[in-house]
């Protein structure tokens, strides 16, 4: 087999593994976009032009020591207070994923929430990837992440590339 049907049979292979690894990439929902977490912006209006899916992260970036984030229930998205809180960020550039399908509610716990510093997000479950793509997405019918079937990619991989190096005379 000559060098270059070498090289491209395992860019395709590297082609085809990336395609199947594609539809389990995270988004990163910076709120605010390039306005970030600040008083006086309709994060309303932000959360409605964007998708959010299981795995997704939202990051919340501001002026640390200034503000701060706390994921409450609806009452205190509503009231803007924190008791129960869920939980609290103060890192100034902070990371949270989104792991469940629900509606999440983030808030600045300093009094800013009654400038407009909350924000609410519904995550929706994983979209069904095209039929066949499932396992080798590495996707239970949970949507949650399988270890086997990454490994099973890989093992696939390294056979590929074998059969193409040595020909395939060994093993077909
Ligand atoms: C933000 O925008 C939404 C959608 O237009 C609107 O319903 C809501 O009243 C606005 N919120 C504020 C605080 O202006
Ligand atoms: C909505 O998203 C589009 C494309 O990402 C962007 O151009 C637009 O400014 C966004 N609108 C708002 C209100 O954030
Ligand atoms: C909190 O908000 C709820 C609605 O979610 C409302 O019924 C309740 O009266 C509010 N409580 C306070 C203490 O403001
Ligand atoms: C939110 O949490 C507070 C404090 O734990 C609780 O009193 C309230 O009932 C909760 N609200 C909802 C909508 O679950
Ligand atoms: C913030 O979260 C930590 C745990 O991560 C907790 O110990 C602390 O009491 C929380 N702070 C507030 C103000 O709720
Ligand atoms: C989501 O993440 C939190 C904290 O990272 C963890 O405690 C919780 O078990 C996770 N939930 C799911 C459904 O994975």
């Amino acid at each position: 087999m000559s060098c270059s049907s070498t090289h491209l049979i395992f860019s395709l292979l590297l082609l085809s593994v990336a395609a199947t690894l594609s539809p389990t990439q995270a988004t990163d929902h910076i709120v605010g976009a390039n306005r970030g977490w600040n008083p006086g912006i309709n994060y309303t209006l932000w959360a409605n032009n964007q998708t959010f899916y299981v795995g997704d992260l939202i990051s919340f970036r501001y002026t640390k020591n200034q503000y701060n984030v706390f994921e409450v229930n609806q009452t205190g998205y509503d009231n803007c207070t924190t008791e129960g809180a869920v939980g609290n960020w103060s890192s100034g550039k902070d990371f949270i994923t989104l792991n469940e399908s629900k509606r999440y509610y983030f808030i600045c716990g300093n009094g800013q929430c009654y400038n407009g510093m909350k924000v609410s997000v519904l995550v929706h479950p994983l979209p069904s990837p095209p039929p066949g793509a499932a396992s080798a997405a590495g996707l239970s019918p949970t949507g949650s992440a399988a270890p086997e079937f990454p490994q099973r990619g890989f093992v696939v991989l390294v056979v590929s590339f074998a059969v193409t190096w040595f020909g395939g005379g060994w093993i077909m």
